[in-house]
């Protein structure tokens, strides 16, 4: 039976959930709000405009729709301002190895992302020739933990679910993996990510000895 892989990619392939972090940090001090790490934690893998509602929450404020809006525009201006120098080079460690090895192997490869920026990510790192398929934030109604994106990118490979494993370094993500039948690889900790079934710190640690 054949196996695919299905990869996140802010956080995974590349340090982008820092730079997301980061505007969202300049956004929350403007309603009066510090915003910490283990916010961010509940904030990867959420969409853009659900990562302002649930920060909203946090510094106890409302907005009208207009300034909403307005916000969500202006977040991402501040994070398309950090990635813009992003480069071939700037990849998490282990990922040009874990590359390499997805193309010798020839295991289909999709990309299962939150962002509505991960094509431009993508091309940036020079990596969008590598997926067979692309799932992002445009495609899909319910993002994650809601497992379409995921069911989506199986979909596109033509891999059943049960044979596709999700590498995730948010909450939401393996919640969706598993939601969607799929196994989750955990880039990160077990106490932030509980239900993966293992943990690494980055894609190089992945042993592919025993994935076919
Ligand atoms: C996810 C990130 O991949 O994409 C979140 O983990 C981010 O932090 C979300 O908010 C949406 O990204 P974008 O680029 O559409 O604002
Ligand atoms: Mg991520």
């Amino acid at each position: 039976m054949k196996s695919a892989i299905i990869l996140d990619l802010d956080g995974v392939i590349c340090d982008t959930a820092h730079f997301h972090f980061l505007a969202w940090h300049r956004l929350a001090a403007e309603y009066g709000y510090e915003l910490t790490q283990a916010d961010n934690e509940q904030l990867k893998g959420v969409s853009r405009a659900d990562s302002l509602t649930f920060i909203l929450g946090l510094a106890n404020k409302t907005l009208s729709t207009e300034q909403f809006n307005e916000d969500l525009r202006r977040k991402n201006e501040w994070y398309l301002d950090l990635v813009k120098d992003m480069g071939p080079l700037d990849v998490l460690p282990g990922v040009p190895s874990f590359f390499a090895e997805v193309a010798a192997r020839k295991i289909p490869l999709a990309l299962g992302s939150a962002s509505k920026n991960a094509n431009m990510v993508l091309t940036r790192v020079g990596l969008i020739q590598a997926f067979d398929a692309i799932v992002d934030a445009s495609q899909v109604s319910q993002g994650k933990p809601h497992p379409e994106t995921f069911i989506k990118a199986a979909e596109l490979l033509g891999i059943a679910p049960e044979n596709c494993l999700v590498f995730e370094d948010s909450a939401a993500g393996v919640q969706a993996a598993i939601s969607g039948g799929m196994k989750a690889v955990g880039i990160g900790s077990a106490e932030d990510l509980p239900g993966a079934a293992i943990h690494l710190a980055n894609l190089g640690e992945f042993d592919f000895t025993n994935f076919s």
